[in-house]
């Protein structure tokens, strides 16, 4: 029977060609079928794992080292501090949407019920963290794809956020809403077909091509129908919140002037790019 010590060895030495991070990967795998956190590992090392145990930490040792990325094979990710059920139909939440919904919630805090529209909520991650944080806020959120729907709606239950969101089977390039919103938020697809094919085994083989691809040219196919389409959506002194694809900025800063919107503020991440920005109508 092996121990968690050796165990954790075993994985780490099996993940060393497909991961950075072999030993952190093998440790969070096995935390997720022991349902124990990093820390409680050191002080049960000693422990045999039962025969299921260490049946189901190798299963997922392999499939980890066959690139599956570990928010699929523990079926969670963390987002804003808050668990999301994730599975292959979804995006798994990024740390660059949680910059975005930062970025937001100081230009929300002084409305008394703000509003807003989530276009393409995958997990549910933004519009659950906005709603986390903000009380009396309530929010659109839609999605054409009725898997992840279901599985967002797992989420706003889970995240006790259901009555502050409705949730809408709907295309975000056929914009029906009539409504005004203080706030329209959205993580779309922004990737061009060519940056799909060269991207990371993980990623191209395991997650779900329709949330990442825009289009074969730019990637601006959604970001260009957000700007020019859902402008009269948005409430005066409202505030348009996007991430964007790397060597993005300068193009969708030309749409922003084009649609008369006024950047507010936008965030580089480390490699100095601008990935996420606010904006306002003119
Ligand atoms: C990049 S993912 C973002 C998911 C989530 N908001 C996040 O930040 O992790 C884009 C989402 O848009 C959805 N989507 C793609 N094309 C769409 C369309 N034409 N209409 C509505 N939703 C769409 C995808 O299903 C996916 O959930």
């Amino acid at each position: 029977m092996k121990n968690i010590k050796i165990a954790l060895e075993l994985g780490a030495k099996k993940l060393k060609k497909s991961s950075s991070t072999p030993r952190l990967d093998a440790e969070i795998l096995l935390c997720s079928i022991l349902n124990k956190n990093r820390l409680d590992l050191i002080n049960i090392e000693n422990k045999a794992l039962t025969n299921d145990q260490n049946q189901k930490y190798m299963s997922f040792i392999i499939r980890r080292s066959n690139f599956e990325p570990i928010a699929y094979i523990t079926k969670q990710k963390e987002f804003w501090s808050k668990k999301m059920h994730i599975n292959k139909n979804t995006l798994i939440p990024r740390p660059e949407t949680e910059v975005l919904v930062d970025m937001t919630l100081s230009f929300l805090k002084n409305k008394k019920r703000p509003t807003f529209l989530d276009l393409g909520v995958g997990s549910g991650c933004i519009s659950i963290a906005l709603a986390s944080e903000i009380k009396n806020i309530k929010g659109i959120a839609i999605d054409n794809c009725s898997k992840t729907l279901k599985i967002c709606k797992q989420n706003l239950i889970q995240n006790n956020v259901l009555s502050n969101i409705i949730l809408k089977k709907k295309d975000i390039l056929n914009n029906k809403f009539t409504q005004k919103f203080d706030l329209l938020i959205s993580n779309p697809p922004y990737l061009r077909e060519r940056e799909f094919i060269n991207i990371c085994k993980s990623i191209k083989y395991f997650e779900p091509k329709n949330t990442l691809v825009a289009d074969r040219y730019d990637g601006l196919k959604y970001l260009h129908f957000i700007i020019k389409n859902y402008r009269n959506n948005l409430k005066k002194n409202g505030i348009l919140a996007l991430e964007i694809g790397n060597y993005q900025f300068k193009k969708v800063g030309f749409l922003l002037q084009n649609y008369r919107f006024r950047l507010l503020k936008s965030f580089n991440l480390i490699n100095n790019d601008i990935r996420c920005i606010i904006a306002t109508k003119i």
